[in-house]
């Protein structure tokens, strides 16, 4: 998909459809909306006077052949009241125009952005949605239906001087759009189609081809470093596990300078284990990979970017079978730090992973960590599929995040961590256990226990497994992998 400015006057662009949005109770003789209003001898106001034109967030009106311009349609999306108006709303806008019009066979389109929008992050955030809304999960269909998509997109309505900004704005947008969809295409493999070992193997392709530095662990190497926590999930699988560490260095590294550590749950098939799954919905756990590919996915996007700080990736992957070899509630493991857990559901596996791959990022050096995972089912009971659980031992570090995710237009909810918590996963005949004992806060019981390996060490865990899937596709976005939490990251990142 192509997306540039488009210089030329509103009445002479010549293109599938033209785009803008009006907010509710605006005047839709003011501004943009005003001058197309203008050209089409007061289409808008009437419209609007009919009350067939409100501005309701995201009521779609499509006009065929409007008089006065040279677009085969124009397209109309309401913004919602302009005092609320933000740019989360901005980008559904954007990914409303792409889905609506793709669906009805349109190839290319002009996006005209309203007074006010035309600053270097607004271009940013559409050039994102246009791309992430664009994305469709019909790999595996035989049946594409080719004739719809979009080819290309034009951005208008900024003034000569502004347009040298909204490109550098456009260019970043392109860079990270595409690094989600890279990610959303890696949680949207099936298991038999994305084995850790496939995994593994894309993500040291990406790296290469990016100019990252790349080590894949295998599972004898993985045994050498004695990570006993990520052994003994891969243990009831055929399938051997393995440790992706990707490693991005800037040019003027200097010593002592911090270390970012992104470390991502890879789990490419979570059956519980022993402990297993009930059969209904269990063919969605094919996602639980999903904060490995976020974090191989924002690699990606940094190769490009080229932030001013070190950042390293590790990623542990295997899979969650109940094979005979499989390990069984009641066993105790031996992390890589030397922790003994007690492993009392084989379904909490994503923790004991994170063990493993938290201590190894900060062997490797990390000096402030970050970790996503679809840790719990019970993150969705607190926040459903509307924000990502966030979990700190560092209040300053957090707000960092948080910062960054307000910034990226991705919804984040901090929960709390208080030392009261850290009693429930008190072992019993080891260390610690890998469920807390029956007094319900399961995320944040999850969450101390991958903190117990951070240690003191700051460190974020963002739990994605109520938004890191899609169930119902939306106006704006493909049911499916969502690709949360890379944006943010790849801001935080950024701003050091
Ligand atoms: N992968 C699951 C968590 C999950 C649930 C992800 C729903 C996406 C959607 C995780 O490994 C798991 O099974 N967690 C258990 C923990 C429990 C045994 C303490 C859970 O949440 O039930
Ligand atoms: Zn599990
Ligand atoms: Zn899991």
């Amino acid at each position: 998909m192509q997306i540039t400015l488009e210089s030329k006057p509103f009445a002479a662009i010549e293109t599938d459809a033209l785009v803008t949005y009006v907010f509710e109770n605006g005047d839709v003789t003011q501004g943009r909306a005003g001058e197309l209003d203008k050209l089409t001898g007061g289409l808008l106001s009437r419209l609007n006077k009919s009350g067939e034109l409100t501005g309701k967030t995201l009521e779609t009106t499509l006009l065929h052949a409007p008089a006065g311009l040279k677009a085969s349609r124009l397209l109309i999306i309401g913004a919602g009241k302009r005092d609320q108006f933000n740019s989360i709303t901005l980008r559904k806008i954007a990914g409303v125009a792409v889905r609506y019009l793709k669906s009805r066979g349109v190839h290319n389109f002009v996006f005209v952005v309203r007074e006010g929008n035309t600053n270097e992050d607004t271009a940013q955030s559409i050039t994102e949605a246009f791309l992430v809304s664009d994305f469709e999960t019909d790999k595996y269909k035989t049946e594409k239906k080719n004739d719809k998509h979009i080819d290309t997109i034009s951005v208008a309505g900024h003034s000569d001087s502004e347009k040298a900004t909204a490109e550098k704005g456009m260019t970043r947008g392109r860079v990270i759009g595409e690094a989600q969809n890279f990610t959303r295409d890696l949680v949207n493999e099936p298991s038999n189609k994305l084995t850790p070992r496939i995994l593994a193997e894309k993500a040291e392709a990406m790296a290469k081809q990016a100019g990252l530095t790349v080590e894949i662990l295998d599972e004898k190497r993985i045994a050498e470093l004695k990570m006993g926590a990520l052994l003994s999930v891969a243990q009831g699988s055929d399938e051997p596990p393995r440790m992706i560490i990707i490693t991005y260095t800037p040019s003027n590294a200097k010593p002592g300078a911090p270390v970012i550590g992104l470390v991502g749950k890879a789990v490419t098939f979570d059956t519980g284990g022993i402990s297993i799954k009930p059969a209904d919905g269990m063919e969605k756990m094919k996602y639980d990979m999903a904060g490995g590919a976020t974090m191989i996915g924002i690699m990606r996007a940094l190769a490009a970017l080229k932030p001013n700080v070190k950042v390293i990736c590790v990623v542990p992957s295997t899979e969650n079978m109940p094979g005979g070899k499989a390990q069984k509630p009641g066993d105790i493991q031996t992390a890589m730090s030397g922790k003994t857990i007690e492993v009392l559901n084989t379904d909490a596996e994503g923790r004991l992973i994170l063990a493993d791959g938290v201590h190894y990022a900060k062997q490797l050096g990390a000096t402030h960590l970050v970790d996503a995972a679809t840790l719990t089912g019970a993150i969705v009971v607190a926040l459903a599929n509307v924000n990502v659980g966030v979990f700190g031992s560092d209040q300053v570090w957090t707000d960092k995040l948080l910062a960054s995710a307000k910034a990226t237009g991705e919804k984040m909810w901090q929960l709390p961590m208080d030392d009261e918590y850290r009693e429930f996963i008190k072992g019993s005949f080891a260390d610690i256990q890998n469920i807390g004992s029956g007094k319900g806060g399961g995320s944040i019981t999850g969450a101390w226990f991958i903190r117990e390996f951070a240690g003191d060490t700051p460190w974020i865990h963002l739990d994605i497994a109520g938004t890191a899937w899609n169930d119902d596709a939306k106006p704006w976005l493909a049911k499916g992998p969502t690709g949360v939490s890379l944006r943010t990251l790849v801001h935080l990142v950024m701003s050091f």
